[in-house]
């Protein structure tokens, strides 16, 4: 089977959502990258600087410490190391490589956890763009230090203040300045989301997380995990995890959405509580009312705060290929604590919610084989742990 078709779609989901004006640019994309992909010194420069730059291959850790605590044999794959500390670096190499190769001027991108941003004005200043990059005022206040990484890399952040304020508007402006500047500029987008190619581009440049993590765990174990589990914002590190497996049918795959703050609320999870519609750009599970207006997202980790998913991941839920959970706040923030604690590692809060639901899977499969993508490391996190008082370090 091939997914997406020529069309873009994952079964009933994904496609090309778009207003007129976008269709010409959606269009060059996808040839362009068609190109790009048989164009010897594209995939040279991509290949090179993930390994020179970026640090590619990275650990797979087997976390001997947590598996005892768990009570599961927890491997760790350990994106948390690359250059600039998550696995956004991976898109923003092979998409800035695209940019130069379509002979674009400028980058624009939103960024939710900042973690986008700072790998796009990385990339940026690398290849030598001008670079604009969109974040929800909320955002701003919340990853200050992401802000300041950005600026001092050479970009120009713009904070939005429309709607919530998060991730989904930084989307929505971002789509905004493509359209109207689309000749010289390139929309740089963080995630498995939005109109077909970006769902299946981000994809192919993520998949190299679950490629390298496969042949790590052979060599290692001698046989195949048996799950496999990320968190899911918009599904990139989940996708470029799971992606290589799809064949792999024994190997079940676990993505975990943001619950939110309550114990009961299901704040961000798109997959578990979502209906399929339309949002920018394509369709899959969203948070809707019952009017279809968005909803807005909520949970402590910035970068799962999004009303979407990408459509691959619906079309993985329709057809049972993955199963998707959820972890509030307070369980992430206990998994953040727990592998700080008994491993010396910080992780991102995003990654933290895979941390987190560890101990629902070590209840109902002990001693399974796991691997777990440790999406980012959690620097940028420490203020906003420290300000919340539902635990006790
Ligand atoms: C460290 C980290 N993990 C995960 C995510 C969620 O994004 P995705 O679901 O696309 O991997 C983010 C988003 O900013 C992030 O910074």
């Amino acid at each position: 089977m091939k997914i997406p078709n020529d069309k873009g779609y994952y079964g009933e989901f994904g496609g090309k959502f778009i207003p007129e004006t976008l269709s010409a640019c959606l269009e060059e994309l996808e040839i362009a990258y068609a190109k790009a992909k048989k164009n010897k010194n594209f995939v040279n420069d991509v290949n090179f600087y993930l390994k020179e730059y970026a640090g590619r291959p990275t650990l797979l850790y087997s976390a001997k410490n947590l598996s005892k605590v768990l009570g599961l044999n927890i491997y760790l794959k350990r994106e948390d190391l690359l250059h600039t500390g998550a696995h956004k670096i991976n898109n923003a190499l092979g998409q800035v490589f695209l940019a130069k190769f379509m002979g674009k001027k400028r980058i624009i991108a939103e960024t939710g956890a900042g973690q986008h941003g700072v790998a796009v004005a990385t990339v940026s200043s690398l290849l030598g763009f001008k670079c604009d990059i969109y974040m929800g005022a909320e955002d701003v206040k919340r990853q200050s230090m992401n802000v300041f990484r950005m600026k001092i890399l050479g970009a120009n952040v713009i904070p939005v203040v429309t709607g919530a304020k998060t991730l989904k508007d930084a989307c929505n402006e971002a789509f905004r300045d493509w359209v109207t500047n689309v000749r010289d500029s390139y929309y740089l987008l963080g995630s498995v989301v939005g109109p077909h190619p970006y769902p299946m581009m981000v994809r192919d440049f993520q998949a190299v997380i679950g490629k390298e993590s496969r042949t790590q765990i052979l060599k290692k174990e001698k046989k195949l995990p048996d799950y496999l589990v990320a968190c899911v914002g918009g599904g990139s590190n989940a996708m470029g995890l799971f992606h290589f497996f799809f064949n792999d049918t024994r190997v079940k795959f676990i993505g975990v959405e943001a619950a939110g703050f309550g114990l009961n609320s299901l704040n961000s999870a798109s997959l578990s509580i979502g209906k399929p519609g339309v949002f920018q750009g394509a369709n899959s599970y969203i948070l809707q009312d019952k009017y279809g207006q968005i909803k807005n997202a909520h949970s402590i980790a910035p970068g799962l705060d999004y009303p979407g998913v990408g459509p691959e991941h619906s079309f993985y839920k329709k057809i049972k290929r993955a199963q998707y959970v959820s972890v509030n706040d307070k369980q992430a923030v206990a998994g953040f604590n727990l592998l700080s604690k008994t491993e010396g590692i910080i992780p991102a809060l995003e990654s933290a919610h895979a941390i987190g639901y560890l101990k629902e899977l070590a209840k109902k499969q002990k001693n399974s084989l796991v691997v777990v993508c440790l999406s980012g490391r959690g620097d940028k996190d420490l203020d906003i742990v420290r300000n919340y008082n539902g635990i006790k370090l």
